[in-house]
């Protein structure tokens, strides 16, 4: 039974959950480069606290969840709560979204203990570009986390490319021919304007209309039966490729009337729509002296205030970095 259906008829079956505020990158779209104010850890929810979360949400009908951050692989002990959430009954699938860089070093240990796939973040295939686009010199550990992924067997292993015009859309056709040798699932995501960071006034913005016009003057994009995922993204498959290749368009066709997902922030507020600061806190409740019951009302109420849609096309954009909300 799923209790979270919204007026407009969207159930919402899935929670992103933002392990933490921390990032080991500075991608100038999501976080400025002198980094953001880090949240205290005591603000931060703990691993038990994020479970009771999460058996609340199974209770009205959450049955997926996807650990995001910051960077969620630079929480202690995550695997263990990948290991915890693995355990509650109900809960069909746990994934990670992340930058990548420490799956090398964790990417076992993550799939001993269940973990479903994974969407690793890359930007750009010149590890000198990675460094001015991130600020680190951190390309190489990508790659290799991307190898990892797919030497583990983890499927699907999706890569997620934010287009930028000027900066990484000469590489479309090296992306795409990635997905020729490798069963990867190359998904070109339409830049947003997001938080108070240097991206707000930037014109980077390239639709997907217009890079698969591109893509289709030199290849075949073929219908695919690909579909695995809990998201907005459309896939096409090159003739006899082993990937795909996925779109995602919050800005030039928002995809808000089938949104079915909520938002858990680090420090335990419920986000009911990406690009709307609105937040309903559970700390409290998890804190205070109050029934776990409770838990399940605040649910309640952030499905009833989900908005209908975003007016990011409009040029609004939301208050908070997108490193506090995780993606
Ligand atoms: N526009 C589009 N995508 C973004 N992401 C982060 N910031 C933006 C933005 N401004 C992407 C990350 C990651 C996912 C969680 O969100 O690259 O893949
Ligand atoms: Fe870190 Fe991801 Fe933000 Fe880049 S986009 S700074 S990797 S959280």
């Amino acid at each position: 039974m799923n209790n979270l259906i919204d007026d407009l008829g969207r159930r919402v079956d899935y929670l992103r959950i933002s392990v933490t505020d921390r990032c080991n990158l500075r991608c100038y779209y999501c976080m400025p480069s002198q980094g953001v104010d880090l949240t205290d850890h005591k603000e931060i929810l703990t691993y038990e606290e994020i479970v009771k979360v999460v058996q609340a949400s199974v209770r009205l009908g959450v049955k997926k969840v996807r650990l995001t951050g910051g960077e969620p692989l630079l929480r202690p002990e995550i695997v263990n709560l990948v290991r915890m959430l693995k355990g509650i009954g109900g809960i069909n699938e746990v994934s990670l979204t992340t930058n990548g860089i420490l799956l090398n070093k964790y990417g076992e240990e993550l799939l001993s203990v269940g973990l479903d796939r994974v969407n690793i973040s890359l930007d750009t295939l010149d590890p000198n570009k990675f460094k001015r686009i991130t600020g680190y010199d951190q390309h190489r550990q990508v790659i290799s986390g991307i190898e990892k992924a797919l030497e583990l067997g983890l499927d699907p292993v999706k890569v997620n490319v934010v287009l930028m015009k000027g900066i990484n859309d000469d590489e479309i056709f090296d992306f795409i021919n990635l997905t020729k040798e490798k069963p990867l699932h190359i998904r070109f995501i339409e830049f947003m304007p997001a938080g108070n960071n240097s991206a707000k006034d930037d014109d980077r913005y390239l639709s997907i209309g217009n890079l698969k016009a591109r893509i289709r003057k030199r290849e075949r994009l073929l219908p695919t039966k690909f579909n695995k995922g809990n998201g907005p993204a459309y896939y096409y498959q090159l003739p006899n490729a082993l990937g795909t290749l996925g779109f995602i368009t919050p800005i030039s066709n928002h995809f808000c009337s089938s949104c079915n997902r909520l938002r858990l922030t680090a420090t335990g507020q419920l986000r009911p729509c990406l690009s709307s600061d609105n937040e309903y806190g559970l700390k409290e409740i998890l804190r205070g002296n109050k029934e776990i019951k409770e838990l399940e009302e605040v649910f309640l109420k952030s499905i009833r205030r989900k908005p209908k849609e975003h007016q990011m096309e409009q040029g609004d954009n939301f208050f908070k970095n997108m490193s506090e909300i995780g993606g």
